[in-house]
């Protein structure tokens, strides 16, 4: 089965108020993005990478990708104004012959090989899978311009979805095709309204998504 990542690592990153974009940041001393970089350069599963830049950095990305010497072949490409047209744009630039597309945001430099490999391998029981944990907490729903709450969700039926996000090639691409112009803030949201049945794996709390700079605090706590 072949199988091939994208890792949107286009946003500005504005909530961590630094000049670097964020995936080029240092946590410990190596860039977040490669992290991620390294364990799908480790999966057997993987074939090849597609990082999606943002288009005035693409070179900062390169040289930084150069400096570690993948084994894999790792294509930067430039990225769009919203995260679906990041993703389209790797989509677009995947070879059509492989079998599976996994999603993986820069943001997540704490994934595991063991959820990549997991994650692809129910990818192919179900077509589109969602890695996700269970909600610790209570959430309230409000109106959009208002902080009155409308409703107290039952949290034993939420999730909160993370990446890695794996999808059969042709279902992700026609998923992109349709959504054009939606508002998403991940992909599987364009499969879930394209009609397929997405499934979620259970993933990891420690795979957290960095945002804002305590984000950066508790990582570097995991790294050690
Ligand atoms: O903004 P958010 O935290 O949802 O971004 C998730 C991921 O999508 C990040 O890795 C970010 O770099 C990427 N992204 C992108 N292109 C954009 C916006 C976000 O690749 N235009």
């Amino acid at each position: 089965m072949r199988t091939q990542v994208i890792i949107p690592a286009a946003g500005s990153g504005v909530r961590l108020n630094s000049p670097t974009p964020k995936p080029l940041i240092l946590l410990k001393g190596k860039e977040i993005i490669v992290y991620s970089l390294e364990v799908f350069d480790q999966c057997s599963m993987v074939e090849g990478i597609i990082v999606v830049a943002p288009a005035q950095h693409c070179a900062d990305f390169e040289a930084v990708i150069k400096k570690y010497s993948f084994k894999k072949p790792v294509k930067v490409i430039p990225g769009g104004a919203t995260r679906s047209e990041s993703v389209f744009n790797g989509v677009k630039a995947t070879d059509p012959n492989v079998d599976y597309i996994l999603v993986h945001d820069a943001a997540r430099p704490l994934v595991s090989l063991k959820l990549v490999e997991d994650s692809i391998r129910a990818c192919e029981m179900s077509k589109a899978i969602v890695v996700a944990v269970p909600v610790k907490s209570t959430i309230k729903r409000t109106d959009h311009n208002s902080k009155d709450i409308n409703a107290t969700l039952d949290r034993n039926i939420l999730w909160e979805a993370q990446t890695p996000q794996v999808f059969a090639y042709e279902l992700l691409n026609q998923a992109h095709q349709r959504g054009i112009g939606l508002e998403a803030t991940d992909d599987a949201f364009l499969v879930e309204r394209y009609g397929a049945k997405v499934k979620i794996f259970e993933g990891e709390y420690r795979n957290i998504k960095i945002t804002t700079p305590e984000d950066l605090k508790i990582a570097e706590v995991f790294l050690e």
